[in-house]
């Protein structure tokens, strides 16, 4: 697969062992930057991940901020993005396999480099199940996102 790879200054720092572990696993990386501890401002990672993975350049992503929350909710904003923050190996996994999750966001703050590389193999060694179940409730959540972008949700 090809992932592609965003973090924001507070993710930085674990932004090389994300990288190696992705190689390392046979995975290709496309670098979104960011490429230093400069503060910059995390949505801008988070687009250019959502964006490359939509125009398919990449299959999936992998982003990183300080705790993982603020790039999550901001590449959750990009239509056909389904992010999560995984901090634990079973929803690592389990989100690709039932939730079709395509991008990890974790948190540098909170995990430290070992931690991070367990859950990027749990999440690039899973697949999506497409059990009957789970592609229905992955239907539902597409519907939502559809009714959103056709202005249903005016308040
Ligand atoms: C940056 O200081 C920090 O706010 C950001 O990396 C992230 O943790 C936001 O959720």
């Amino acid at each position: 697969m090809r992932i592609a790879i965003g973090c924001d200054h507070g993710g930085f720092p674990l932004k090389q062992r994300v990288v190696s572990v992705v190689q390392a696993a046979g995975h290709d990386v496309v670098d979104c930057g960011t490429d230093s501890s400069c503060a910059v401002d995390y949505p801008d990672f988070a687009r250019k991940v959502g964006e490359t993975i939509l125009a398919g350049h990449a299959d999936r992503g992998i982003l990183l901020c300080g705790s993982g929350v603020g790039i999550c909710v901001a590449a959750n904003k990009v239509p056909g993005i389904r992010a999560g923050v995984c901090h634990d190996t079973y929803s690592a996994h389990q989100g690709v396999e039932h939730d079709d999750m395509n991008v990890l966001c974790l948190g540098s703050r909170i995990v430290g480099d070992e931690v991070a590389a367990e859950l990027v193999r749990a999440f690039v060694n899973a697949i999506f199940t497409k059990e009957e179940r789970h592609v229905r409730r992955l239907n539902k959540v597409l519907e939502i996102e559809r009714d959103a972008l056709a202005g249903k949700f005016t308040g």
